[in-house]
């Protein structure tokens, strides 16, 4: 008898073909995410999941899911499942690392110099028919990446490759982490700052580290006012890294001179949110993987993790790792 599943989207092909054959599953096909009291219903009979950063799943969901055994999220972050209950039932979670390092790191990149360099801003621009004369000194003047100062708070994979990019724009490039990386350091020229350095040296600044209660508006108007006036802000790792509020006064009052975003506080973000208003921001509906590519092997590593755990094997993505002690792989 083949074990039970419910995926909670449409997976890229490849990877919910694996799921189909090994799983019965039930897929939910809406492009928006299943109601959480749909979730709850679906998981009363199912051994196995497959999320996405936008299904919450905690200790009501697993409440009502007395066979559960296996979380597989498709993404790096994790912070939508509540993991400490999980490992408390024995139940093993798994994301995919690694595979989005590159094309996470492009998109900051690609936020980066959007907003360096006012490209939505001068696509509008054209569009909105506001292009009247051939060409003037002062339109649409931008900042320039090439040899400036870059900080990036948080030096993990991602960070990391960030860091990488830079070093084609000869920039000076300096990192604040909790835990120091020499190794890295060494590898990519790069030096270690404390977080108020960061914030007053940078020209721009990315924030790379995961939500926790500890990065929790990590960024808030006191550190914003710490910032250069011409830097930029770049966060595509989570919204409330960034108190937004603090943000919006930062930008609108000329703290700072810009930001890009990927991520928000509350996704999806309402269209009422002041930060839409401005000019000197450009703004993403949660992407940064999103390649064909990425998202395809992010499927395929949700897949693999499921069948491993399937087969009574420890699954390679393994979040959780202390919940070996409370359960075995597998399904048994
Ligand atoms: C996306 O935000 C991810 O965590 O993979």
């Amino acid at each position: 008898m083949q074990r039970r599943i419910f995926v909670t989207r449409e997976l890229p092909e490849r990877g919910l073909d694996i799921i189909k054959e090994r799983f019965n599953a039930e897929v939910w096909s809406d492009y928006a995410p299943p109601p959480k009291k749909l979730v709850i219903e679906k998981v009363a009979k199912v051994d196995a999941l497959a999320t996405l950063l936008s299904d919450r799943i905690d200790a009501e969901v697993f409440d009502a899911a007395p066979n559960l055994k296996i979380v597989s999220q498709f993404a790096v972050g994790f912070d939508n499942i509540d993991v400490k209950e999980a490992t408390k039932r024995g139940i093993y979670v798994t994301n995919t690392p690694g595979i989005l390092t590159n094309t996470t790191a492009d998109y900051a990149w690609a936020l980066l110099m959007a907003a360096a360099r006012r490209v939505a801003e001068a696509d509008k621009y054209v569009r909105d028919k506001k292009w009247k004369v051939g060409w003037h000194p002062a339109m649409l003047q931008g900042r320039d990446i090439f040899g400036a100062t870059l900080g990036i708070i948080g030096l993990g994979r991602i960070g990391a490759a960030i860091a990488k990019r830079a070093k084609g724009f000869n920039m000076k490039i300096l990192y604040y982490d909790v835990v120091r990386r020499p190794e890295v350091e060494e590898e990519l020229g790069i030096m270690f700052r404390e977080l108020m350095a960061i914030l007053k040296e940078s020209d721009f600044i990315t924030v790379n580290v995961p939500l926790l209660k500890s990065t929790h508006h990590l960024i808030n108007e006191e550190r914003l006012k710490q910032m250069k006036k011409t830097a930029i802000l770049i966060n595509n790792a989570r919204g409330p890294v960034i108190d937004e509020k603090a943000l919006y006064k930062a930008l609108k009052e000329g703290w700072i001179a810009g930001a890009g975003l990927d991520v928000f506080e509350q996704e999806p973000t309402p269209a009422t949110n002041p930060l839409l208003t401005l000019d000197n921001i450009v703004v993403a509906p949660h992407i940064s993987s999103s390649s064909f590519e990425t998202r395809s092997k992010m499927a395929e590593m949700v897949a693999e993790n499921l069948v491993s755990f399937l087969e009574g094997k420890t699954p390679p993505n393994l979040v959780n790792k202390d919940v070996v002690n409370v359960r075995k792989p597998g399904f048994e």
